[in-house]
């Protein structure tokens, strides 16, 4: 059996709703993100309590649910409650009630299988008679819907970021099988620092979601029509291109502050999705390149296989706008989440890390750029910062005698950093930047703050830099004609 739900149409993303943390002004600094004062509706219909969780506030609402502040006094955490709208209640007709079933189970199923920095984690489904709940990670933040109107609209740099973290999550999404069918900004949850920027975003709400893996029967025909694609209309077969589409609808909206159809209908909607093209971005905003939109229009090919082909290529391309200097760079010395990400997938040091501790890496590590001649160790000095080179080369000397040329994916101060004693802790030779240079640097005390599995892969790596130094050394001892 297959269910057909009435497409949300979600086309007022400007027209402001009261009371949705989504078209609340933004927070000023040192106001809790999401947070309401007063005595409004948000105060008044909350529960006391759901399961064991005290509930604080609402952070808001979809089309299926209600979504609340929480928290776990066990644990002293806040959580996000999603509770399913209506469920079993006497009035509700009976269809709904399937529909609602449908989207909780879609989501129910994946509690504690999502695991990415950038994916909101479902940790727990409570499959209460009355009103079943799903608990996840709270997100201090607007959904992206705030940032979709003109007069709030983002950096340009800062929407290409934002898409290329979309784009990576959903890569790790769809290799565990799954379609989210769903993707606008709604449900895209931008996460913001104190003074009210956004730092992450995190895709969230994977009622929709099409498990490639599952054998039991799903709902058709979800989503929301402004960011949806002509086959997901049809109702037809979808693949990772329909998220591709819907993800181009969402940087098409944060660029120009409009979505690229708009419509008074659903009819009118779905006429211009099938038959033409979106208004071009470059006459919409400044700063807009022909490059940018190319990427954007690209996605939002009417065609899946004139799409990007995978969520890969889609993300190199958001990328390599940052690196190219295609988008205007708000700080033009800064090296860029992307550019980190992508510079660690690169180096062999970090070929055993997995896509979560990539992520660690690119937010806790000190990234650094180095000019030519720049001297990173000097000789005598006492240190315990160890250097990864990204890019660029560094040069050893010992005795003002230049004795190796050190390039991408090598280490340098690791010896330093693993010596057992002060002694060793002492750079035994100057080394100096010989090519501008972009390094990954930890000290013991931030590598002591990562997540044990990321620093088990760090001691993994430099246990293998030793065995290469040890067999060269091996190599110099036993055949020293050969290296002389
Ligand atoms: N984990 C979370 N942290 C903070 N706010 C959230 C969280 N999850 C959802 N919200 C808020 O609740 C709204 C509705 O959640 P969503 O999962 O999209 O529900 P629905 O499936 O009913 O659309 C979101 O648009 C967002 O404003
Ligand atoms: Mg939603």
């Amino acid at each position: 059996m297959i269910f057909a739900m009435p497409v949300d149409p979600d086309m007022s993303p400007e027209k402001p709703t009261p009371g949705r943390p989504e078209s609340s002004p933004p927070p000023a600094a040192g106001v809790t993100p999401n947070g309401n004062s007063g005595a409004t509706r948000d105060t008044l219909d909350l529960p006391a309590y759901i399961g064991k969780y005290k509930v604080l506030r609402r952070l808001g609402e979809g089309a299926t649910s209600d979504v609340f502040l929480a928290l776990d006094e066990f644990h002293a955490a806040e959580v996000a409650i999603k509770r399913m709208r209506s469920w079993g209640s006497a009035s509700a007709d009976n269809r709904q009630n399937d529909y609602l079933r449908h989207f909780y189970t879609a989501e129910a199923s994946l509690a504690g299988r999502l695991q990415h920095p950038n994916v909101v984690q479902i940790l727990d489904a409570v499959p209460d008679p009355a009103s079943p709940y799903l608990v996840m990670e709270y997100v201090a933040g607007v959904t992206l819907k705030h940032f979709c109107r003109s007069d709030r609209l983002l950096p340009l740099d800062q929407i290409v970021e934002l898409g290329f973290k979309c784009a990576m999550a959903l890569s790790y999404v769809f290799r565990l099988g799954l379609i989210h069918r769903d993707i606008k900004p709604a449900n895209l949850l931008a996460v913001l620092d104190a003074q009210g920027q956004v730092t992450d975003v995190k895709v969230s709400d994977f009622g929709s979601a099409l498990n490639l893996h599952a054998e039991s029967t799903q709902v058709q025909r979800v989503g929301s029509l402004a960011y949806m694609p002509p086959e997901q209309i049809d109702g037809g077969d979808v693949d990772c291109r329909a998220d591709i589409y819907a993800l181009g609808a969402v940087l098409y909206h944060l660029v120009a502050g409009r979505p690229p159809f708009d419509a008074p209908n659903q009819m009118a909607l779905m006429h211009q999705i099938y038959h033409q093209a979106p208004a071009p971005l470059q006459g919409q905003r400044g700063g807009v390149t022909a490059e940018l939109e190319a990427v954007i229009l690209n996605a939002l090919a009417k065609h899946p296989q004139e799409r990007y082909a995978d969520w890969e290529s889609f993300g190199r391309a958001l990328s390599a706008l940052v690196v190219n200097q295609q988008v205007p760079l708000a700080r033009l010395y800064e090296v860029k989440d992307s550019e980190r990400f992508n510079r660690l997938r690169e180096l062999e040091f970090f070929a055993d890390f997995g896509d979560v501790e990539l992520w660690e890496v690119v937010h806790r590590a000190r990234w650094q750029r180095f000019p030519e001649g720049h001297a990173l160790y000097k000789r005598g000095q006492e240190g315990n910062t160890f250097h990864i080179i990204a890019q660029g080369a560094v040069e050893v000397f010992r005795e003002g005698t230049r004795v190796a040329t050190l390039g991408k994916g090598t280490s340098v101060g690791e010896m330093a950093y693993l010596a057992p004693n002060p002694d060793l802790r002492r750079h035994s030779a100057d080394v100096r930047v010989s090519q501008i240079c972009t390094t990954i640097s930890f000290t013991p005390e931030s590598l002591g703050q990562l997540s044990p599995e990321c620093q088990h892969r760090f001691d993994r790596g430099f246990i293998q830099v030793l065995v290469r130094r040890l067999h060269a050394a091996h190599e110099t001892l036993a055949h020293p004609r050969r290296i002389l």
